[in-house]
């Protein structure tokens, strides 16, 4: 393996960056040349391809977004769009890829690697929806910000004595919802996984008030199907507690990297690396346990997330 390319894809996440320099600067030292392909897909289709040095990646671990930009492309998830990439590959005489993204990017790096290009897949989304790996790059940085919103929010709801629901990111996956319910109090979360009852949410707030609760925190992911602004209607109806609602949305993807995102995303990186540089058939890289691990990429796309019970129940009892 001589040459390889890197690519960020799909909504940005805190520790892309961090991903991208251990890819350059790993491949470097083992003597291969690395082209950082720019607007991930979107970029690789018209051939945004840039030689990287050590340079190129100083000056970044510590920065959110990712210095080769993103995109989300319509245009590759087309038959005529992934041949092309692969002549453009084939241009550059690229040996092997690493794509940094979620669900959706990694997808489109198997299509690559099923034409014969080795794909190493790095998981970088802050929606922690990835089967195969406990931890995404960037969860753990929008987890941190929604912890450090919902501190100020409780704040300013103690004071005026409202409830308050917070939406977060996730996609499908209620992984924000919950993290930063559990780790930042709050009284209620909802998630996708699980159905919404808003009659019972307003009973917990009205039996908690008059028990003396100042503030109601609710977490909302996303997913949920009702409305925001018509669960804060009902539970304003309901309960007679004045309800806003904060919809946290962009400010969880930026920010610097925390150091659980950047130590992931280095050590995923650099495995990435030394993965291509076996010829490996094409691996999504993660953590389990605590280590780093590599699974065949289409298998370990084909699994499906297990709902984490436990960790909702909790968030039910400490939230009373
Ligand atoms: O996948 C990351 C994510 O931030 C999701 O949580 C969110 O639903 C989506 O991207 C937003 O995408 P876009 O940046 O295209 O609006």
């Amino acid at each position: 393996m001589k040459r390889i390319g890197v690519l960020t894809s799909g909504g940005d996440s805190p520790g892309m960056n961090a991903a991208v320099r251990a890819v350059v600067r790993c491949g470097l030292d083992r003597g291969m040349e690395v082209y950082g392909i720019y607007r991930g897909y979107e970029g690789l289709l018209d051939a945004e391809l840039k030689q990287m040095e050590r340079g190129n990646v100083g000056d970044i671990l510590q920065r959110g977004g990712t210095i080769l930009k993103t995109a989300r492309s319509k245009r590759f998830q087309t038959e005529e769009g992934i041949e092309r990439a692969m002549s453009v590959l084939d241009t550059f005489k690229i040996d092997g890829l690493v794509v940094v993204g979620g669900d959706g990017s990694l997808h489109g790096g198997l299509e690559l690697s099923k034409r014969g290009m080795p794909v190493m897949g790095v998981p970088g989304t802050i929606d922690n929806d990835l089967a195969y790996t406990d931890y995404t790059i960037g969860f753990d940085t929008a987890v941190t910000t929604v912890l450090d919103a919902i501190s100020k929010l409780r704040d300013t709801s103690s004071a005026h004595e409202r409830v308050v629901i917070v939406e977060v990111m996730g996609r499908r996956c209620g992984d924000i919802a919950m993290y930063a319910g559990l780790a930042g109090g709050a009284e209620e979360v909802l998630v996708p996984e699980r159905p919404s009852d808003i009659k019972e949410v307003c009973r917990k707030i009205i039996e908690s008030a008059n028990r003396g609760k100042q503030h109601h925190i609710i977490i909302k992911a996303e997913g949920v199907d009702i409305p925001t602004m018509d669960i804060a209607r009902e539970i304003q109806e309901v309960t007679g507690r004045e309800t806003k609602q904060v919809v946290l949305s962009y400010l969880q993807r930026g920010g610097s990297p925390t150091m659980r995102d950047r130590l992931l995303a280095t050590l995923c990186g650099a495995k990435a690396v030394e993965l291509l540089e076996k010829d490996s058939e094409s691996k999504a890289i993660g953590t389990v346990n605590g280590h780093i691990i590599a699974e065949d990429l289409e298998e370990a796309l084909e699994e499906t997330r297990e709902f984490d019970t436990g960790l909702y129940e909790l968030i039910g009892v400490l939230g009373k």
